[in-house]
């Protein structure tokens, strides 16, 4: 131990000398910075930083390639772009925007823009968006990713199929959508605002299924606007048609025409067209139900 010691000493000594060698042979910029080290200022008493520890970013897991973080990243942005941009729009508005009262009925604005602060702002540490098919569920024709439920209710899987199909923000508007007639998560970003949604960390259990269909969702602002706020396809139907009119399509937007008739029987799927087939997700909810849009 001791004589492994002194040969290490030994050999700082000589790195040391090594080092003064070529230390005088700097040029004099090099001098001046290692004198503005002895000189800075004397350290202060560690203070009390509230803030140590937060996690501000959404973790992806390691199980995603390259290619899948990279996507999966510029979508969480887009989702985080989609709930900011709605917050700002009632923060400016208030009740008085038509899109306002359209959705959320005559409910106060401060729980709404508190969903969407949930996933702009809240400390992400514990959630996890992972690529690994770890429930097995990825196989089955059609799923873009799932809640992983019971198994671990902060994590979500994206399967493959959501790299081929999801379309970005930019394009909002584009490709044939309309908010009335298209598919929730036909734009990636929306397809997280919904999948952040699940998780309690987010969603506290509180967001969830309580109507589906844009016209479901516009009865439900007028029937029910205490629930509208609470109500997560209605805040993804938001986010779209103020990010469609305000940023994406200025001043026109794109809320277009339900696709199926108002009084349909919402036991019947909606008749499928390119938007919604190509957009096609399931995901199995707390109770248990599977739930495809
Ligand atoms: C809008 O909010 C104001 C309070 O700021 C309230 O007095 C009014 O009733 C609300 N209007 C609707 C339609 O909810
Ligand atoms: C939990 O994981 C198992 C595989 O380990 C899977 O078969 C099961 O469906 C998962 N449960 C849920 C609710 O996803
Ligand atoms: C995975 O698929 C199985 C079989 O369809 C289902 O029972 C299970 O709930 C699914 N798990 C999740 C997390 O969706
Ligand atoms: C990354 O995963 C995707 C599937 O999501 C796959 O298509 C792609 O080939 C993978 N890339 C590499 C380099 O393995
Ligand atoms: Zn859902």
């Amino acid at each position: 131990m001791l004589p492994s010691q002194v040969r290490l000493f030994i050999a700082c000594l000589g790195l040391n000398a090594a080092l003064g060698q070529t230390s005088r042979l700097r040029p004099r910029q090099d001098v001046v910075t290692v004198t503005q080290t002895i000189v800075s200022p004397t350290p202060q008493p560690s203070v009390y930083n509230w803030a140590a520890g937060a996690t501000t970013a959404y973790p992806i897991h390691g199980s995603c390639n390259a290619t899948e973080r990279a996507l999966l990243s510029r979508g969480l942005t887009d989702a985080i772009n989609l709930a900011s941009h709605a917050k700002d729009h009632i923060l400016r508005f208030g009740n008085g925007s038509e899109f306002y009262s359209k959705y959320f009925g005559t409910s106060p604005t401060a729980e709404v823009i508190g969903w969407y602060e949930k996933i702009v702002s809240a400390d992400r540490s514990g959630i996890w968006f992972r690529c690994d098919d770890v429930d097995g569920n990825c196989s089955q024709d059609g799923w873009g990713g799932h809640w992983r439920g019971e198994n671990a209710t902060q994590e979500t899987v994206i399967c493959p199929l959501s790299y081929t199909t999801r379309m970005p923000l930019e394009g909002l508007c584009g490709y044939g959508y309309s908010v009335a007639s298209g598919a929730l998560n036909f734009y990636f970003g929306s397809d997280l605002v919904h999948r952040l949604y699940h998780l309690p960390k987010i969603g506290e259990g509180i967001v969830e299924h309580y109507a589906d269909t844009y016209s479901e969702c516009l009865e439900l602002a007028l029937n029910d606007p205490a629930l509208a706020v609470r109500n997560s396809h209605t805040l993804q139907y938001f986010a779209l048609d103020v990010y469609a009119f305000d940023i994406a399509v200025p001043g026109e937007g794109c809320t277009g025409r339900p696709s199926e008739p108002k009084d349909a029987d919402p036991t019947t799927e909606a008749t499928p067209s390119a938007t919604t087939t190509a957009a096609t997700e399931c995901h199995t909810h707390a109770d248990g139900t599977e739930h495809c849009s």
